[in-house]
């Protein structure tokens, strides 16, 4: 029997509960691959963009191709006033971290409540500027070692971040400043021991940076509840730990932003729908943090300029800019690293970002 359409929207809608009750978990185990729903496809939008006064705004590309996938104003961040049992009961049919499914609505709701809804948009052309959003996004590819971009980097108006931000000793190749962070509970942990012997003590936390989640999953909720109340964690993986700490005292509310599940399917269902998801292990494919994060600038800035990422000739550049040995760059399930570097070379040849070094 075809799993997926048990839960098709009808089936849900017409169950006997009421309209304030949460459907039904779904569990990953009862999918072969990766389902698929008649709403797969639609995604909550935002207010429309105030038109871009950056007339070479990527927003404004004339890529047919582009134009026919690319939504503006995607909703691209899940706080407190954008969530109800509706929206619960809709994301429930997603995997992590592109929906709910196998959470509890009693573990997440309580979470998401906390969320303030922010303020002001990620990030604004800079006063006196040229009216575009000028950003490079700074992956952490092998290929920025010995590339001297670090000066170029920090002339962007901002610069993003993910994972292993690695810079103490690296500013000639990276540069040295950090506007925007993108993380999971994970990456910001993890991170810390995995790079530990190439100096790296901490996330960046640059004064007024922005600080961006990707809520994998459980745990990711888990830590928000910490991070928010300003509190140990209470259960889970990182229980008893004090997520603040991470944030060296640049956590912020008014600068933290948490990615909504809607704009993380439409990255993975619009631009890098791998194979794998067909595959065995469907329910851990996804995008990497760094292609998540390019994305996130996609969105906000008018011009995307990318380092360290993955290009044609990766195989001559370790995994990491920050290791010293040659490393060969490892394949894992749960990433189509080769899909992302196809996406990237695509959109430089279309101009809609500059793929450097
Ligand atoms: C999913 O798992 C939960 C908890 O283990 C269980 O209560 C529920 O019945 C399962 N749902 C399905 C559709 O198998
Ligand atoms: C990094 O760059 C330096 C200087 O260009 C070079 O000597 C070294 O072999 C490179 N390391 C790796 C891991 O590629």
């Amino acid at each position: 029997t075809n799993k997926s359409n048990i839960y098709s929207l009808g089936n849900v809608k017409t169950q006997s509960r009421g309209p304030e009750s949460p459907v039904p978990i779904m569990n990953l185990s009862s999918f072969k691959k990766l389902p698929q729903w008649s709403f797969e496809d639609i995604y909550n939008l935002d207010a429309p963009l105030i038109p871009t006064t950056c007339p070479q705004s990527l927003r404004n590309s004339k890529d047919e191709d582009f134009q026919k996938v690319f939504l503006p104003n995607i909703c691209m961040f899940l706080h407190k006033d954008n969530f109800n049992i509706r929206e619960w009961n809709r994301l429930s049919h997603f995997n992590d971290p592109f929906g709910f499914m196998g959470l509890k609505y009693s573990d997440v709701k309580p979470v998401v409540k906390l969320i303030p809804k922010p303020k002001e948009p990620l990030l604004l052309p800079k006063p006196g500027g040229d009216g575009c959003v000028h950003c490079a996004v700074v992956g952490t590819g092998g290929i920025l070692n010995g590339s001297k971009m670090g000066t170029e980097i920090d002339a962007h108006d901002y610069v993003f971040r993910m994972n292993g931000a690695v810079i103490n000793g690296y500013e000639e190749d990276v540069g040295t400043k950090t506007s925007v962070y993108v993380h999971t509970a994970h990456s910001i942990t993890a991170s810390l021991e995995f790079f530990k012997e190439y100096g790296y003590k901490s996330a960046p936390h640059d004064e007024g940076i922005k600080y961006v989640l990707i809520p994998e999953g459980l745990r990711d909720f888990q830590w928000l509840q910490g991070l928010l109340k300003g509190e140990k964690v209470s259960s889970g993986e990182y229980q008893d730990q004090e997520p603040r700490a991470y944030y060296s005292g640049q956590f912020s509310e008014d600068r933290f932003y948490v990615l909504h599940q809607d704009f993380l399917r439409y990255v993975r269902n619009r631009y890098l729908s791998s194979n794998d998801l067909s595959g065995d292990y469907w329910a851990i494919v996804r995008p990497t943090n760094g292609a998540f994060t390019l994305f996130v600038a996609l969105h906000t800035c008018d011009t995307v300029s990318a380092y360290g990422f993955m290009t044609e000739d990766y195989s001559k550049y370790s995994n990491y800019y920050a290791e010293k040995l040659l490393s060969e760059v490892t394949f894992y399930i749960n990433h189509d690293l080769i899909l992302e570097k196809n996406l990237w070379k695509s959109f430089h040849d279309k101009k809609i970002l500059k793929l450097n070094i």
